[in-house]
């Protein structure tokens, strides 16, 4: 029995992309429409729908929306990431960044708190309390930090509460901190990692949508992660969510994004202070 594969209308994708768009920011033109068809084909079959237009009507009625976007973002969302991505952060932490805060940090109750913010499947959370633990080790003994992971695919949350991950991935993870914080399976046949308690206790993972008006987040950070994932919004999305963003930074904190992405002239409160990292302006 042959599987029909159901092909989206131009038409059809505007709609469905515009309502991903409005929701979660992510930018969907046109070119993006058979990538599209091809990732809904499963959520298509599961609902039973042999057509897009179907699919349509059913995202269309009121009682659906809401539960549906949320499957078509889990389907949709770009989730690459890996332990250690873009190294020269984690380098330009150890050096320079942690030795400068500390010198704002309440020495007799030493806390660091870290917001990941579109963590996809928690490798740059757990990188970050990769560097912290070791930086408490070596440097700080008492150091009590806390990081927070947050993104909009719930599945994706999901996968990063577990922390398992396949064997393959622990390459990029320094041999040092390898057999320091990887507990390993005994599966031969699918080798597997899981993050040890030591960290997997300093981080949290939730919900998030950066398109939120309010965040609801009730602590201020000295070190945010926002890397990888303005880069599928549309510039001024991006300006808007920055400024929601950069009001959780403590004044003096750092704000670090992806390697391809930039700030140049957006009147934000924030210098640049390496490639790719800024500090948050102290009035
Ligand atoms: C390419 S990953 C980046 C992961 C990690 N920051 C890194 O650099 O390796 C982008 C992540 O942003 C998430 N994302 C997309 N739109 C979002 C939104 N509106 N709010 C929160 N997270 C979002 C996606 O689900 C995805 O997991």
């Amino acid at each position: 029995m042959s599987v029909k594969f159901a092909e989206i209308s131009e038409q059809d994708f505007s709609i469905l992309s515009k309502m991903l768009t409005e929701k979660y920011g992510i930018k969907l033109p046109m070119e993006k429409r058979i990538m599209f068809q091809a990732r809904l084909q499963v959520r298509l079959r599961g609902l039973g729908y042999a057509s897009f237009s179907d699919y349509r009507d059913f995202v269309l009625n009121p009682e659906h929306t809401k539960q549906e976007l949320r499957e078509m973002i889990d389907l949709v969302s770009t989730n690459k990431t890996e332990f250690f991505r873009e190294n020269e952060h984690f380098e330009l932490l150890k050096k320079d960044i942690l030795p400068q805060l500390m010198s704002m940090i309440n020495l007799e109750e030493p806390f660091l708190n870290c917001w990941s913010a579109g963590c996809s499947k928690g490798h740059e959370a757990f990188t970050l309390a990769m560097i912290f633990d070791d930086f408490e080790r070596n440097y700080l003994p008492g150091l009590d930090f806390h990081i927070l992971g947050t993104d909009v695919s719930r599945q994706i949350i999901q996968y990063a509460q577990k922390g398992i991950y396949p064997f393959c991935e622990s390459e990029q993870i320094p041999e040092e901190f390898r057999k320091r914080y990887l507990l390993k399976s005994k599966n031969q046949t699918i080798p597997k990692i899981k993050i040890a308690n030591t960290l997997r206790s300093r981080v949290d993972f939730c919900y998030g949508n950066l398109m939120d008006e309010e965040y609801g987040l009730k602590s201020r950070f000295q070190i945010i992660f926002l890397r990888n994932t303005l880069i599928y919004f549309e510039t001024k999305t991006q300006t808007a969510i920055l400024r929601k963003v950069i009001k959780q930074l403590q004044p003096g904190g750092f704000l670090f994004i992806g390697h391809s992405e930039s700030l140049i002239n957006r009147g934000l409160p924030i210098e640049s202070v390496a490639p790719s990292v800024y500090q948050k302006t102290i009035l």
